[in-house]
C-alpha cells in the first residue's frame, strides 16, 4: 500500500501520496461542523469529493440533472404541488408532459418551464388516453409518472350528497387508475419506471367532514401498495400523504391567521407545508436515491399523522 500524508494550508488540503501524485482538498472552514464533515470524511479515505450540486452549479458547470434523460407525466400541474413538482423535475433535466383540467393554466405553465401541456379532465377515460398518446409522440415514450390531480369537498357526512361523492372518487381514485392503466404498456416497455401518488394524512387517519375525501385518498394509498406488488420489478410505485400544504386547496384555512396558527400548532415541526416540501418527496420517489423502495407511504406532514 502506498503511503501517504497530508499538507494543510490556508486554501485547502494537498494529499501526497509517495507513490506520486497529489489530490487537492478545499479548505474546511474551522466553525462549519457541517462542511468539516462534508469534507473530512472524503479527506481521510482519499477518496473524490462527492456532493449533491445546486441547480445553480448545475447550469454553470453543465452537469446532467438527476432526472436527466426522464420522461414524465404530471397530473395537476397547472397549481400547487403538481405545478411545483413540475418545476422542480425540469430544474432537475427531466422532459415533462403536464396535465390538469385547467387548459389554460397547464399551457400556461408548461410554456414557462419547456414542457408539454395537456387540458384534459382525468376522469375522462379516453380523453386521458389521447394525452397518453400525445405524450409519448412529444417525448418518445413515458417512465415516470406523478398523480398529483384532487379535489377536496369538506362536509358532515350527512350532507355529502351523491354527486360529491362520485366525484372525489372520480378524480382521487379512479382518475390515477385511469393515468396508469393508460401509460402501463409505455412504463413496461420502459422497464425502469416510477409511479409517485398524492394521497393524503387524511388516508391514515379521520378527520371530521373526510368522509369522501378520505375514503378516495385510503383507496389511493392502497392502490399504491397493490401497483407495488403487480408491477415490479420494472415499474416501482409510492405514495406520499401530505399534511396541511399551503396551496389554492387550503386557502380557506391558512388565508386565516387564527386557523393557520391552530393548525401549525397541531404538528410537531409548528408550521404548514409548504410545495417545495412534498416536490422533494417527489423527486425521491422519482429517482435511484429510493432504486429499493416500492408500495412506501410517505407521509410529509411535519409530524401530524402519527401523534
Ligand atoms: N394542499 C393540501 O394540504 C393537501 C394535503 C394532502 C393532500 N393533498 C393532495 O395533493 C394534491 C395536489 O393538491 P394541491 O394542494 O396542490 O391543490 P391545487 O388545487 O392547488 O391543485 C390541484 C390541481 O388538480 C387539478 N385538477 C382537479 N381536478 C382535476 C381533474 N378532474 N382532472 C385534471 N386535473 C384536475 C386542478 O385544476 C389543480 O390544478 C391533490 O391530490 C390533493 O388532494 C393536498
Amino acid at each position: 500500500m502506498c503511503r501517504r500524508s497530508i499538507a494543510v494550508s490556508r486554501s485547502g488540503a494537498t494529499m501526497r501520496f509517495a507513490c506520486g501524485g497529489d489530490i487537492n482538498f478545499r479548505r474546511c472552514d474551522i466553525g462549519r461542523p457541517w462542511q468539516d464533515r462534508q469534507m473530512a470524511g472524503p479527506c481521510l479515505r482519499g477518496a473524490p469529493v462527492h456532493r449533491r450540486r445546486s441547480e445553480k452549479n448545475r447550469e454553470e458547470y453543465g452537469v446532467a440533472g438527476r432526472l436527466t434523460g426522464r420522461k414524465i407525466l404530471i397530473t395537476g400541474a397547472a397549481s400547487g404541488m403538481g405545478l411545483a413538482i413540475a418545476e422542480k423535475f425540469a430544474a432537475e433535466g427531466a422532459a415533462l408532459a403536464l396535465l390538469d383540467r385547467n387548459a389554460a393554466g397547464v399551457e400556461a405553465a408548461a410554456g414557462a418551464i419547456g414542457a408539454q401541456g395537456y387540458g384534459c379532465d382525468v376522469t375522462l377515460r379516453e380523453a386521458v388516453n389521447e394525452v397518453v398518446t400525445r405524450a409519448d409522440e412529444a417525448l418518445g415514450g413515458i417512465d415516470g409518472i406523478v398523480n398529483a390531480a384532487g379535489i377536496l369537498d369538506i362536509k358532515p357526512f350527512a350532507d355529502l350528497d351523491p354527486a360529491s361523492w362520485d366525484r372525489m372518487i372520480a378524480v382521487n381514485l379512479t382518475g390515477p387508475y385511469n393515468v396508469v392503466h393508460a401509460a402501463l404498456p409505455l412504463m413496461q416497455a420502459a422497464g425502469d419506471a416510477t409511479i409517485v401518488n398524492i394521497a393524503s394524512t387524511s388516508a391514515i387517519m379521520p378527520l371530521p367532514g373526510t368522509t369522501g375525501y378520505s375514503a378516495s385518498k385510503a383507496g389511493l394509498l392502497m392502490f399504491t401498495r397493490c401497483l407495488g406488488m403487480d408491477l415490479g420489478p420494472s415499474i416501482r410505485a409510492n405514495v406520499i400523504c401530505p399534511g396541511v400544504i399551503q396551496t389554492e386547496m387550503t386557502r380557506y384555512l391558512w388565508e386565516n391567521p387564527e386557523h393557520s396558527a391552530r393548525a401549525a400548532d397541531r404538528v410537531a415541526l409548528k408550521r404548514l407545508g409548504t410545495v417545495e416540501d412534498v416536490a422533494q418527496a417527489a423527486l425521491f420517489f422519482s429517482t435511484a436515491d429510493s432504486a429499493f423502495t416500492t408500495g412506501a407511504m410517505l407521509p410529509v406532514d411535519g409530524g401530524f399523522a402519527w401523534r
